[in-house]
């Protein structure tokens, strides 16, 4: 049997309709197909309702949890009602904040993010980083390894560089089939993010936004030639 390509879908809105939407539309025999839901639609005032009593799909909570070790605990004790298969920490919450929350994430998985895929090199310098994306990610790359994580979030630019130092899997967002960049600084093709070594796509607006069936089969295609 051919391994199918894996998506996350990023269902970035509030509205229920829309996500219901997203998802019926989104269905198909060609991708393996996940959902990503993130701080706007968890903190909305039905988002984390209707996350309760969603089934049979593969969830990604992308709460990018950022705190010191006491509080990401707390957070991730505080969704476990929620039957999530992939939830994310930013990797620079430190190693004890990442070890401390494997030791009591049980059968979620939990995704270290690295370095946004909306920041480039300039945006970097701007914070304060002295080192530059591919160092920095690997550097995030090695502790998130260390801290025993399950998965990492990079871009697609940075995978055989991570692929190095973890070996586990890989998910990128920023990812374009088309010129149109929006906020996204480090993108790719999808058929490139795979051949570069990506387990798992994340693909919002280039889905979302518009015709989604029309979306996916654009993609389908793509990901064929
Ligand atoms: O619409 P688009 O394809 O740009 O959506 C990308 C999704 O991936 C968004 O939900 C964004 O929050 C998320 N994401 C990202 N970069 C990361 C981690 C997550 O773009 N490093």
């Amino acid at each position: 049997m051919i391994k199918k390509n894996k998506i996350f879908v990023a269902c970035d809105s509030t509205n229920i309709l829309k996500i219901k939407k997203i998802i019926k539309e989104t269905q198909n025999t060609k991708l393996k197909v996940g959902y990503k839901f993130g701080l706007e639609f968890l903190n909305s005032k039905n988002g984390r309702n209707f996350l309760s009593k969603i089934k049979n799909k593969i969830i990604f909570a992308d709460l990018k949890i950022h705190d010191i070790p006491n509080t990401c605990i707390s957070t991730i004790k505080a969704i476990k009602d929620l039957n999530i298969n992939y939830l994310t920490i930013h990797i620079s919450s430190g190693l004890d904040a990442l070890k401390a929350c494997k030791k009591i994430s049980g059968r979620t998985k939990l995704i270290g993010v690295t370095t946004l895929t909306s920041l480039n090199n300039k945006s970097l310098k701007e914070i304060g980083y002295s080192k530059n994306i591919n160092q920095l990610v690997s550097l995030q790359a090695k502790l998130a390894k260390k801290a025993n994580l399950d998965a990492i979030v990079c871009s697609a630019h940075e995978v055989k560089i991570v692929k190095r130092f973890f070996h586990k899997e890989i998910i990128t967002p920023g990812i374009r089939f088309s010129t149109k960049t929006d906020d996204q600084k480090r993108v790719v093709a999808p058929k490139q993010a795979y051949k570069n070594g990506s387990d798992w796509l994340v693909i919002g607006r280039p889905i979302t936004r518009g015709n989604i069936k029309k979306n996916v089969k654009i993609l389908i295609n793509h990901l064929s030639q």
